[in-house]
């Protein structure tokens, strides 16, 4: 596990663990390991970074790295010999494909250009699909690219299922952006976790959409979920698209997991394939699960969520959401 420390990685490695896998994290040391993992210490941005890994062979490598893709390119190259038939499995994104994505976009849909060998980290889509092709380059059919979509569950630390619950669980007049029925895309940590570990096993290579079908669940299913297991304390005050967007609340960020339905933004994050995922085996648990699951894990750690510093920080400021809930509904 190149990573394992954090969100994603994290939860592939218990998952691996639990399994009765053995598992090695390589990382830098800044977070804790999970438990039950060997751990080897490196810092794949220097030179010799890589020398922890030493000569030993794998049975299968799993890489979320989402800076600058020479990092994937220089450890894909290093282990393509050591994994006998093991795959290189790359935590890759959505986001490689090519703006606007139509509704429905599968696999084959454009993706943005990219190079294997970048040293820059700035353009989120081309360091993603940077990674892909690195990792192609050295494992050929043996890469496994898993584009996930929005990922939730307890871990995050990006800032979006959690704002909602601090939110919710703080009470009161609660902005919601509209429709309650709008149909929402995402994965639980721990579904992506057992499809990666799944997929691997059997040794699967390709290009895997890996998120929620489409409609999963509601705007609506969600939020009412997050005011019910914190308490009930919250009311929701739903509100069209036109006013979240003329009361200048930001979607995606502001108001987190939300993009205006008609939007290419919402096609894209949204709208997408994943036939072939669930023919491969993807099954995705109930969102009440996912919510219920998160608040306890917030909970747990003093209701502080871990913030990656790379992303920007989510949630509406007390004067948007006040005019927010000013405009009608
Ligand atoms: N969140 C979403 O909605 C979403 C959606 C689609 C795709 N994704 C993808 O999901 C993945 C997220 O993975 P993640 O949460 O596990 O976090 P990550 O940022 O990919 O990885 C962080 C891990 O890498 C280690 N690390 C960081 N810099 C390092 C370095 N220079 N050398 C060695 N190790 C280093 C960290 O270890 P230490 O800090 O412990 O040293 C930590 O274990 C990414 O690939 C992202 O692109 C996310």
């Amino acid at each position: 596990m190149l990573g394992g420390t954090e969100f994603v990685g994290r939860a592939v490695a218990e998952a691996a663990v639990a399994r009765g896998w053995q598992v090695t994290v390589f990382h830098r040391g800044r977070h804790a390991p999970p438990p039950g993992v060997r751990v080897l210490r490196g810092d794949r941005s220097s030179g010799d970074g890589l020398a922890a890994l030493g000569q030993q062979e794998w049975d299968a490598v799993v890489d979320t790295w989402s800076g600058a893709p020479r990092a994937v390119r220089d450890a894909a190259r290093l282990l393509a010999g050591r994994c006998g038939a093991g795959p290189y499995v790359y935590i890759s994104s959505r986001s490689v494909y090519a703006e606007p994505v139509a509704a429905g976009a599968d696999e084959t849909f454009p993706v943005v250009d990219a190079s294997p060998h970048d040293t820059e980290a700035e353009d989120y889509a081309r360091v993603k699909r940077g990674g892909e092709l690195a990792a192609a380059d050295a494992f050929g059919d043996r890469a496994l690219f898993v584009r996930a979509g929005l990922i939730i569950g307890p871990g995050e630390n990006v800032g979006r299922l959690p704002w909602w619950l601090l939110r919710t669980a703080r009470g009161g007049d609660v902005p919601a952006p509209g429709p309650p029925g709008l149909p929402l895309q995402y994965i639980d940590v721990r579904d992506l976790a057992e499809w990666v570990l799944s997929a691997a096993a059997r040794g699967l290579g390709g290009t895997y959409n890996v998120v929620s079908p489409p409609g999963h669940t509601t705007t609506g299913e969600l939020l009412r979920t997050c005011v019910e297991v914190t308490g009930g304390r919250a009311r929701l005050c739903w509100r069209t698209p036109e006013s979240v967007l003329a009361a200048g609340a930001e979607p995606w960020t502001g108001l987190p997991v939300w993009l205006p339905p008609d939007s290419a933004d919402y096609d894209h994050m949204h709208r997408s394939d994943v036939s072939r995922a669930l023919a491969a085996g993807l099954r995705c648990r109930p969102v009440e699960e996912t919510v219920a699951d998160t608040w306890e894990w917030l909970r747990r750690i003093g209701g502080r969520a871990p913030m990656r510093a790379d992303r920007p920080l989510k949630g509406l400021d007390e004067e948007t959401e006040a005019r927010l809930l000013a405009m009608p509904d």
